[in-house]
């Protein structure tokens, strides 16, 4: 995820840009670059870093003109350096462009330019765009040039453009990522979301998918990409400024629940095809070396260990390889035994855990291959590893984790669909399925999203108790361990997750009618009908039971006080799904109790100490 804003005015327009980038920072801080054009040339600068480390080197503000763009990036293809940094030019140093989102022909496009002697700058899937307008350009009209480039190409974008020898005009183009135009008095605007620019313009235009954008200081015209003008709707926007910052939402905990689609939907972007999964070369690490693994030893905490556990579940089960989850503050303080086909995973959102760097230096001490499941770029844990998957999650700013932890375990079922194939552990048709059904999570995500009712019924009804008791099997028993860290983290409710069969070996002590019993109970033939009698014996003494089920599920209903209902999906993907709700009941109850949900008291966002 990165950040756009782009402003053509009648004035200058640096100071705006440079607050508009400050807004629009949370949506990354790797890099950060501004673009002006003065005299039918392009100024640019940028450099490495969060914004005000790059302003007090190279002082934006010393760019000044009517027309610029900014913009700060979270870093996908290509590593964190000056070169990779926004924004990027055509050869002749005419065109400037930048982009959020990922362009996934972006290497055969690359191919097919440098064919034609264009020459290449840095390694981000960006610059191609640059190129290929350029390619696209010889004499026809700028509008014409950037439709036609954008026809060729497949993947998501947010972009905005300026030419040096069009200096009155900003363009924008949009495709499965996030932009704006902001509609000003002698003045108009683009931007990745509505409250970095909020402060000079009620009102906005929201593009849609494959649809361009002209602006001028006074006129702007949206296109679809075969030239034909659009009619759009111009929204005239009522929240406050502190509102919008978080996109309206009242924490970004909720923000980041909300965004969970988008957040899977990025970390499948470019990475599967029907039949496969594309990853191999992301990892750096050799096939020979993936087919040989021994073992896997999983290294994180808290809710990374929860994910770890799921991975567990599914390297096992599917792709064969033995697998133990180690909780990384405690791997340092007993013998691992590890050799040298073990290979080591780190699952970390920030990269900078204190505990998790000090377990993967110590398992790189056995000489084993280290991977890092990470969604910060460039972080700690990723600059000491072998290979990287990254999360594409984006910003978490929430100290509870809730994205950063579905798009972990989209990226640990990416990973063993791509091991059970080298290894031969699953045949065409099973990856066929598995892959067939995470296509389908963005959108059966958004539906437990759009069916809340039943979660702020539970949230209304029992944000006074004292107690909660959390139950799964199988590999959603981690899920009932993560719910309850939740709830404890945000609402300072004491709660424990449990082997759901284990509460009889002593926690069913502590059932009584004021205690509430969550269930994850989705209908799979591994582990559902155990679940059922589980649930029963709460039942039978008198427990609160709050049951998560799959859709059409007769006997749960019928035994539990409140079912929330998820979408029917493969077994090792119902852990994505039937973690959302609970991440839910935990906001909609600390929101009840009036807690601090973003900064709960006593946590941090990364926890950088042992
Ligand atoms: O950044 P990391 O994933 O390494 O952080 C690990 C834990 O500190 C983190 O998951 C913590 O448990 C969260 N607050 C849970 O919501």
């Amino acid at each position: 995820m990165c950040g756009i804003v782009g402003i053509v005015s009648a004035k200058n327009v640096s100071e705006k840009l440079l607050n508009g980038l400050a807004n629009l920072e949370y949506r990354g801080y790797d890099s950060v670059g501004m673009c002006f054009v003065n005299g039918n040339k392009l100024n640019i600068k940028k450099g490495i870093g969060k914004l005000d480390e790059v302003h007090k080197r190279v002082n934006f503000l010393k760019l000044n003109g009517n027309i610029g763009m900014g913009h700060c990036r979270w870093s996908t293809h290509g590593g964190v350096t000056e070169k990779n940094a926004h924004p990027h030019v055509d050869c002749k140093n005419k065109i400037s462009v930048v982009h959020n989102g990922i362009i996934e022909n972006y290497s055969e496009l690359k191919e097919m330019l440098i064919g034609k002697g264009h020459n290449f700058y840095s390694q981000t899937d960006t610059e191609v765009i640059a190129h290929l307008i350029e390619d696209c350009l010889k004499g026809n009209k700028i509008e014409n040039a950037v439709r036609n480039a954008l026809k060729k190409v497949e993947g998501s974008y947010a972009l905005g453009i300026l030419f040096a020898d069009s200096p009155d005009k900003l363009i924008a183009a949009r495709n499965e990522s996030p932009l704006v135009i902001g509609i000003g008095n002698g003045e108009n605007f683009i931007a990745s979301d509505v409250p970095s620019i909020l402060s000079h313009t009620k009102k906005m235009i929201y593009l849609d998918d494959r649809e361009i954008a002209v602006l001028t200081k006074d006129s702007f015209k949206i296109l679809n990409l075969d030239g034909n003008e659009k009619k759009k709707k111009i929204h005239t926007i009522k929240w406050s400024a502190e509102a919008a910052q978080k996109s309206g939402y009242k924490h970004f905990m909720l923000k980041e629940i909300y965004e969970q689609p988008r957040a899977i939907a990025d970390t499948l972007n470019g990475r599967i095809s029907n039949s496969h999964v594309i990853f191999e070369k992301e990892l750096g690490l050799s096939d020979d070396f993936l087919k040989g693994i021994k073992r896997i030893v999983i290294l994180a905490c808290g809710t990374s260990w929860h994910a770890g556990l799921i991975g567990e579940f599914m390297l096992e089960e599917l792709a064969k390889i033995p697998t133990e989850v180690e909780y990384a503050s405690e791997f340092r303080y007993r013998h691992a035994l590890l050799g040298k086909e073990a290979l080591a995973v780190a699952i970390s959102q920030s990269g900078e855990t204190a505990d998790t760097i000090a377990a993967l230096k110590e398992a790189k001490k056995y000489g084993v291959k280290t991977l890092a499941i990470c969604n910060v770029m460039g972080s700690s844990i990723t600059r000491i590893s072998d290979g990287v998957a990254y999360t594409r999650a984006g910003p978490e700013i929430g100290v509870a984790s809730t994205k950063a932890f579905t798009t972990q375990l989209a990226v640990l079922y990416l990973l063993t669909i791509m091991l059970a194939k080298l290894r031969e552990t699953l045949n065409e048709s099973q990856i066929k399925d598995m892959i067939a059904g995470i296509r389908k999570i963005p959108l059966q995500l958004q539906s437990v999203l759009d069916e809340d009712n039943e979660i702020l019924k539970c949230a209304e009804l029992y944000y006074n108790k004292q107690n909660s008791l959390y139950l799964g099997r199988g590999i959603n028993f981690p899920i009932a361990l993560e719910g309850a860290l939740k709830l404890k983290e945000v609402s300072y409710i004491h709660a424990e997750g449990y082997p759901a069969a284990e509460m009889k070996h002593g926690p069913i002590a502590l059932i009584d009618k004021n205690m509430p019993v969550l269930f994850i109970a989705p209908h799979d033939v591994f582990t559902y009908k155990k679940v059922l009698g589980n649930i029963e014996e709460v039942k039978a003494r008198g427990g609160i039971i709050i049951a998560v089920a799959t859709h059409g599920d007769k006997e749960v209903p019928k035994k539990a006080n409140h079912t929330i209902f998820i979408p029917k999906t493969l077994y090792t993907l119902s852990s994505i799904l039937a973690v959302v709700p609970l991440q839910l009941l935990a906001y909609y109850i600390a929101d009840k109790l009036g807690r601090d949900i973003d900064k709960p008291r006593n946590l941090a966002k990364s926890v950088v100490v042992e």
